[in-house]
């Protein structure tokens, strides 16, 4: 703990990934382990474009689900100290695999949704994209203007990520000194692969999580615990 505090004090460029580790104290469920999604639901019935193609509303009664739980969820003291250390460091992205919207309010400002949000809706036939926080959705499945079906603005399984924003964390990553991984299980790619971009690149990788992942051992320093307690501790 104590030399990843020196490291933090003197990097120029961090990058931090983060998972749905980080808003599991703000009470969003995360997808593995014992209380995750994935216990209770396939992903290949609610997360794939074949899932959405079969039974759109029963796709939609998922999310307008996970829409309302988040609805009711605040940014915890992991965060806000996200928040805090962007504000210090001269160059700072933050890249999430998160859909929840938590970091952005909690003030953060450079944030790189990988997997989208969970707020936005985009047109099956039209594509445009919009915000709506309604919750719950007054028709589900919710349909365009246009008469076109509506669909979650996140990424599913089988889904390239926007190239835009993957270009941009890539580029984050390589120019990091310091890469934080966070309450991620690390294995969904190519969020995961930043991993590897990171060391290559020659940064030192910080990873925060309650237990081991697979990429624990290939990396700089493991710091075991919730990021709630861990990232305040880290910026004190
Ligand atoms: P996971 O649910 O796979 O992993 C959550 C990680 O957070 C686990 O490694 C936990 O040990 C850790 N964790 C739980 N509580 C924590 C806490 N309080 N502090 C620190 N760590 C904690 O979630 P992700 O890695 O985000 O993708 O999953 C990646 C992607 O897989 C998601 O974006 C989603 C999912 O399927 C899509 O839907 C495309």
């Amino acid at each position: 703990m104590h030399a990843v505090r020196e490291w933090l004090k003197h990097a120029r460029s961090v990058a931090v990934l983060t998972g749905a580790g980080v808003s599991a104290e703000s009470g969003v469920p995360t997808f593995r382990g014992n209380n995750g999604l994935w216990k209770r639901y396939r992903p290949e019935d609610l997360a794939t474009p074949d899932a959405f193609a079969r039974d759109p509303k029963l796709v939609w009664e998922w999310y307008d689900w996970r829409r309302s739980l988040i609805a009711q969820a605040k940014p915890n003291e992991g965060h806000y100290a996200l928040a805090e250390l962007e504000k210090r460091v001269p160059s700072f992205s933050l890249i999430t695999q998160n859909v929840d919207g938590l970091h952005e309010l909690s003030g953060s400002r450079n944030v790189l949704n990988l997997h989208g949000s969970i707020w936005k809706v985009r047109c099956t036939g039209c594509e445009r994209e919009s915000v709506d926080r309604q919750t719950p959705l007054p028709e589900i499945p919710p349909k365009c203007e246009c008469g076109a079906l509506l669909r979650p603005g996140v990424v599913w399984f089988g889904e390239a990520l926007p190239p835009r924003i993957w270009q941009d964390a890539e580029t984050a990553t390589r120019s990091a000194d310091i890469f934080l991984l966070v309450g991620t299980s690390a294995i969904v790619y190519p969020a995961a692969g930043l991993v590897q971009i990171a060391k290559a690149s020659g940064a030192r990788v910080v990873e925060i999580n309650i237990a081991e992942t697979v990429l624990s051992d290939r990396i700089d320093e493991f710091l075991q615990g919730r990021s709630g307690e861990l990232l305040p501790q880290l910026i004190a």
